[in-house]
């Protein structure tokens, strides 16, 4: 007879398993500590905030808010959003808890996000960013700052190739005015454009930046430059920038055509991205967005930050890294017999009180098969109990990884000849 069907996990949405999960370990490890590095603290905000903070923060007319958010109301009718980023809820904990009034705040995350778009490789439903805000500085000298934040990072993890874009969108003002200018552009060249581009060219003419299309790209070539709409302040903090990162040696490029898929950006805006991963080449972005506190009801705050994307990220340190060695226990306490057993528990313990990582034989079997299971687990060493031990006060010692040959030692040496053991693979 057949059974009941099995119950899959969402499309989209992945379970990390062990074995997966030491890369990622290691990877919120460098994260920690680069943050700490810096003066960042850690802020956790809930995954389920209300709709209205992402509409009135990542924009009405954006992909994200008109086609990926996963929107529900609760059982009050609230309209709630399991979050699609982080930076609004940032931004709205700092304003509800006061952190931001006369004061700054470095910030840094790390969770699941979750945008309805279509799943693929290195593009989820539910995804997990490592970000970072800083809240409170106008300038070049805090955007250096969160550029360099990422570009440790990478260092600390061994990848190498990325590329670092950088452009500056101005203020709301002279993006204004660009778009106007854009727009006007554009119109004349309407046929030689992509649907797609088409059908932005009303309501957000600046991600037509974007295209990938070689017809549109074409028209793009001619078209009036963001960076001659830039007032002066804006264009030598942008210039102050780029002298910044050139002195802490960090290589970037200007792309003027570079525009993000949020609204909340003024002035800079960059982006790392890979050559390595196919399609899916954003490892991390982000920018300054001063306008963001004050729209969503606090004072006007200074801001930048960025996210980057995890399982991009996992991806290429799995490329290009070195290998995360699998968790696996020290020692694993085989046990032959029932006194045996309960002597073989006591000993667990005690190895775990001294800071060894041991697993013990559950369910019975003969020596073969324990010795298998022992192997198995990854051990360095398999504690062998039986009623002959116990009689004697004694255990056998078999190393697991070509560390010598088996011997049989006083309980009260055990944890000394373990240590001796597993220091030898170390
Ligand atoms: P974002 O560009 O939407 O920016 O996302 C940042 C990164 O998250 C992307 O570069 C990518 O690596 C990763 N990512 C985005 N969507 C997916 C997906 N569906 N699957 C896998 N990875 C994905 C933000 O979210 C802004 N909050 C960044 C920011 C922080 N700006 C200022 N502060």
């Amino acid at each position: 007879m057949a059974g009941e069907s099995s119950v899959k996990s969402v499309r989209g949405m992945n379970d990390l398993l062990p074995g997966q999960i030491e890369t990622w370990q290691r990877v919120e490890a460098a994260v920690r500590e680069v943050s700490c590095r810096y003066g960042y603290r850690e802020i956790r905000t809930p995954i389920v905030e209300r709709t209205d903070l992402f509409r009135r923060s990542i924009g009405e007319q954006t992909d994200i808010v008109e086609k990926e958010m996963y929107t529900f109301a609760d059982n009050n009718g609230d309209s709630l959003t399991l979050r699609p980023e982080a930076t609004a809820s940032c931004v709205r904990a700092g304003n509800e808890h006061g952190l931001l009034h006369n004061q700054t705040q470095r910030l840094w995350y790390v969770g699941p996000m979750f945008r309805h778009e279509r799943p693929q490789k290195g593009r989820y439903r539910q995804f997990h960013q490592f970000g970072i805000e800083a809240l409170g500085w106008a300038g070049s000298d805090i955007e250096a700052e969160v550029i360099a934040v990422g570009e440790r990072l990478w260092r600390c993890l061994g990848i190498r190739g990325l590329t670092l874009e950088i452009n500056s969108l101005g203020s709301v003002a002279a993006r204004a005015k660009f778009r106007d200018a854009l727009k006007a552009y554009l119109s004349e060249h309407v046929d030689a454009l992509d649907t797609d581009s088409q059908r932005r060219l009303e309501r957000n003419p600046l991600r037509i930046l974007d295209s990938k299309d070689q017809g549109t790209q074409e028209v793009l070539d001619s078209a009036p430059s963001l960076s001659d709409f830039l007032e002066k302040g804006e264009r030598e903090n942008f210039e102050r920038l780029q002298r910044l990162l050139t002195t802490v040696n960090i290589a970037f490029s200007v792309n003027t055509r570079l525009v993000r898929g949020l609204d909340y950006y003024t002035g800079l805006v960059f982006e790392w991205t890979t050559d390595q991963l196919g399609a899916q080449s954003a490892i991390c972005a982000g920018g300054r967005y001063d306008g963001l506190v004050e729209q969503l009801g606090g004072r006007p705050v200074p801001a930048a930050g960025f996210a980057c994307g995890l399982e991009r990220l996992i991806e290429l340190v799995t490329l290009q890294g070195e290998e995360t060695p699998i968790q696996s226990p020290g020692v694993f306490v085989a046990a032959l017999g029932d006194l045996a057993e309960l002597e073989a528990i006591r000993h667990a313990e005690s190895l775990r009180d001294a800071g060894i990582d041991a697993q013990v034989n559950c369910g019975q079997g003969n020596l073969k098969k324990q010795l298998r299971r022992a192997d198995n687990s990854g051990a360095q060493v398999a504690v062998i109990i039986d009623d002959e031990s116990v009689d004697t006060s004694t255990v056998k010692l078999k190393p697991l990884r070509g560390q010598g040959e088996q011997s049989t030692v006083p309980t009260i040496e055990l944890l000394a000849a373990v240590r001796s053991i597993t220091d030898l693979s170390d």
